[in-house]
Formats: structure tokens, C-alpha cells, sequence
């Protein structure tokens, strides 16, 4: 439905940008200091059932962006999970009050996706209260080789790892998060306008940890 309407936007010469109302947020560089050390992140690794409703502060959204899949080495463009082939496939969406955006991480930016608060789409099963999801999404189309299947394993292990790094994030500076592979597969592909290529992996959902 939101196609044809799309489409019907452009014949009328009326075309609108979907998220003309959002503006870029720019994220801020990682603080490297922070977090437990890796052996208690270890420790404390865990799913969460639920977490607490506070925002996230700007400092704690870029780093836990930056520690998921984030340019660790500028120099090559390289970035804090591996990839098959360096092919960089992982793209995460981020589902925040205001709407859903990309983290762009050459730019350190959330680019502007979709206006408004989406995030019942994806919430799911508890995490009433989540302020962020992030949408693991990866595109296969940029594997230069190989059949579908075999791109499709690469994506969901290259997903599996950045996942990883949000959990180990998450778990090194009091954070709680759950990987999930159940959401809304349809809804979510057009909500987001996604190609055939862009697959959904993961879901998390992400906030501070509820007061006990
Ligand atoms: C690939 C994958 C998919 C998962 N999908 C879901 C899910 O859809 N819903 C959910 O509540 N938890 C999901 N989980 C979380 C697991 O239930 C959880 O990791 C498991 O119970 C072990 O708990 P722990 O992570 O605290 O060690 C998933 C975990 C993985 C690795």
C-alpha cells in the first residue's frame, strides 16, 4: 500500500521525502575509555527480558553504534566486527522515538529513514519499554561471489558477530540487550523500503537495565 501511494505521490508530480521532517543526527566519537574489562563484559553477558525506559544519552547511542559495527580502523575502513570478504554487508537500523534511521558509520551519522515512532513494529514479545531496536540488516548483494545460499549463510554469520558486539557493548557498561530473530519480516521490509537483496538477521532491543 505504501508503494502505491508512493507511486501515485510521484505521478502527481507531489514527491515528497518520506523523512523530510528528520534531520541527520550526529554521533559523537567513541569514548574509549569506558566498560568493564573484556574477561567481566564476558561475565556479565546475558539476555535480558526487559530494560528500563530512559533514552539513551547521545554518548552512550554513538558508542554502543560504534562498538556494534563502527570504522575501528580509519586508515582502511575497516570496522569493529569482521565481514566475509570485507564485505561490510551489515547495515543497522535504529528504531528511536523521533524515527527509524541508518547508521552511516563513515559519516559517525544516523541518516534519516522513515519519520515517526515506529518502534511497535518491532518491539515484539516484553521490552514495553525499550527506548532503541537496532535492525540488523544485510544487504547480499554486496558479496561479489557466490549463490544465494551461500550468501545468505555469510549474512547471517557476519549478522551473528555484530549482534556479538552489541551484547559484549552492552554487557561492559551496564546495558542490557536480547538478539532476536522473531519480528515482523513483511512489515518491516516496507516500512523500511528494502530491496530483495536486504535481509533481516537480528533484531535488539537496547536500554539501561531496570531497576531491580
Ligand atoms: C540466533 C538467535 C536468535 C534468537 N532469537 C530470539 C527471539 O526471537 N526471541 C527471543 O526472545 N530471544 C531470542 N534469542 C535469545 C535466546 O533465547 C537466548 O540467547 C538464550 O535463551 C540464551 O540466553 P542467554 O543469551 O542469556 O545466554 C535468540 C538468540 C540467538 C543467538
Amino acid at each position: 500500500m505504501k508503494r502505491l501511494i508512493f507511486c501515485i505521490m510521484l505521478s502527481l508530480g507531489g514527491f515528497t521525502l518520506i523523512a523530510q521532517d528528520l534531520k541527520p543526527i550526529m554521533l559523537k566519537a567513541p569514548d574509549m575509555t569506558r566498560g568493564c574489562n573484556i574477561m567481566q563484559a564476558f561475565g556479565n553477558r546475558a539476555s535480558v527480558t526487559d530494560v528500563d525506559s530512559r533514552d539513551l544519552s547521545i554518548q552512550d547511542l554513538s558508542d554502543l553504534l560504534w562498538a556494534a559495527f563502527g570504522i575501528n580502523r580509519p586508515e582502511s575502513g575497516k570496522r569493529t566486527a569482521p565481514s566475509a570478504m570485507n564485505s561490510q554487508d551489515i547495515d543497522i537500523y535504529v528504531f528511536l522515538a523521533s524515527g527509524v534511521y541508518r547508521y552511516d558509520a563513515i559519516e559517525n551519522t544516523l541518516i534519516p529513514v522513515v519519520a515517526g515512532d515506529h518502534r511497535s513494529v518491532i518491539r515484539g514479545r516484553g521490552f514495553n519499554n525499550a527506548p532503541v531496536f537496532l535492525l540488523l540488516v544485510s544487504d547480499i548483494s554486496r558479496f561479489k561471489h557466490g549463490d544465494e545460499a551461500l550468501r545468505v549463510g555469510w549474512a547471517n554469520m557476519d549478522g551473528g558477530i555484530v549482534s556479538e558486539n552489541i551484547a559484549l557493548f552492552c554487557a561492559g557498561v551496564g546495558m542490557g540487550t536480547r538478539p532476536r530473530a522473531g519480528m515482523p519480516v513483511d512489515e518491516l521490509k516496507e516500512l523500511l523500503w528494502l530491496t530483495t537483496d536486504q535481509r533481516l538477521i537480528l533484531n535488539h532491543p537496547v536500554g539501561y537495565l531496570s531497576k531491580q
